[in-house]
């Protein structure tokens, strides 16, 4: 094992970022460290621990001063992170953020997500850096919000898995209204939800369908904790437990290319010859793999010049002449958002074409009003090709 590819291998990991400050005898100091850890929450006191590099200037203050104070950093605090990593150039760290005293003496940072006011009782020196035990005397819980994470080497946010998007109606108080909710895979949506919750409407008007629209990692969060009631999305990358899918519409991918692009004459366009033109990938799960496995299948490998996870996006990117792209879905109008025209083709290829299922976790039972919406879907989804290519 090389220390390049422990390094490597733990950048994949993700932490959280957390000033360590101290303040004493010994002066005063402070570092961004990501190597922060619980011990035990039945020790004496509860026991935290930090691992702090033996050369940092913060170290010896610590051992000294017997005592440092823990700062776990908000989302919108990457710039303290930055600052206390020495990246900003200050002669006093301090300046950067609020600081306040701590009953042990160290600092704490205004809103940061938590503070743990910590005593030292235990420092190890292994290899290059000093583990320090502490025994944590008050934990100041801030609002609860997300936290600031480190992976992959960059600042990310503790944002919870399906932070999938959720259009809902907004009734009056009092109204007795029963919430079914269909997950969706953010580019069919558009094409099939709005109708379905038009039309159901008149079918039973206390019946709220809140749409979760996301991606399919998010739709499976959302099935698997409950929250969605039945999924409309993409048969690709789906988990063993989908049992029970029901396919509503296969779609054969097209190419859609920029109005004056010369391919466009075509009446139908190989892959063979799309494979040196510039591509925009729609770049979300699972579509990305299914349109490059479109080229995979032929031995061919596209030439990606844009990548974008929005439908529309990627859309107006070909009707500006930045690439083509390959789609299932077809929308009513050849038009992009920003007015610029495009044409869309089919592929000359025999290609394997997009499922569109509607799915039911089978460990459980859905209410009775989401099994009529269920059945409703079934049967309106009949000519759900037409709405959608
Ligand atoms: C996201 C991030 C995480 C870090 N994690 C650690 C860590 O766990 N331990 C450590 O010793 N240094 C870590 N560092 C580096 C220190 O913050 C950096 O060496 C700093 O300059 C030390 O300050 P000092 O010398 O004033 O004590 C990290 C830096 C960043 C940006």
């Amino acid at each position: 094992m090389t220390r390049d590819k422990f390094l490597e291998g733990m950048s994949r990991a993700a932490a959280t970022v957390n000033i360590v400050t101290t303040d004493g005898p010994a002066g005063k100091a402070g570092a961004t460290v990501s190597a922060m850890s619980s011990v035990s929450a039945d020790s004496a006191r509860p026991s935290l621990l930090v691992c702090v590099n033996k050369n940092s200037y913060s170290a010896d203050i610590i051992r000294e001063n017997k005592r440092f104070c823990v700062n776990v950093l908000r989302d919108t605090q990457a710039w303290v992170s930055d600052g206390f990593a020495g990246r900003a150039g200050v002669e006093d760290k301090f300046t950067i953020g609020t600081w306040h005293k701590t009953g042990l003496g160290s600092w704490e940072l205004e809103n940061a997500v938590v503070t743990f006011d910590c005593e030292l009782v235990e420092e190890v020196l292994y290899g290059s850096h000093y583990i320090f035990i502490g025994e944590v005397e008050t934990a100041n819980v801030s609002e609860s919000g997300p936290t600031l994470v480190y992976s992959n080497r960059s600042y990310g946010s503790s944002v919870p898995l399906g932070a999938a998007s959720a259009s809902h109606r907004v009734h009056a108080e009092g109204q007795d209204i029963e919430t079914v909710s269909i997950g969706c895979y953010s580019s069919l949506a558009p094409f099939l939800i709005p109708r379905v919750i038009a039309d159901y409407q008149n079918v039973d008007a206390n019946v709220d369908i809140k749409v979760y629209e996301g991606n399919q990692d998010q739709l499976i969060h959302h099935l698997g904790v409950r929250e969605a009631d039945m999924l409309l999305t993409y048969q690709f990358e789906v988990p063993d437990w989908w049992t029970k899918s029901i396919v509503v519409a296969e779609l054969p991918p097209y190419v859609l290319l920029p109005a004056l692009h010369p391919l466009a004459n075509q009446d139908e366009i190989s892959l063979s010859e799309l494979v040196d033109e510039p591509m925009v990938l729609l770049d979300s799960v699972p579509s990305r793999n299914y349109f490059l496995s479109l080229f995979a299948d032929k031995g061919l490998t596209p030439n990606i010049a844009y990548r974008s996870p929005s439908y529309e996006m990627v859309r107006s990117m070909v009707g500006n002449g930045l690439g083509y792209t390959i789609l299932a879905t077809k929308p009513a109008s050849p038009v992009a958002v920003d007015g610029r025209l495009t044409v869309a083709r089919p592929l000359k290829d025999d290609c394997q074409t997009t499922k569109v299922v509607l799915v039911t976790d089978t460990s459980r039972e859905i209410s009775e009003k989401a099994q009529e919406v269920h059945a409703y879907l079934i049967e309106q989804l009949a000519n759900a090709e037409d709405l959608l290519h």
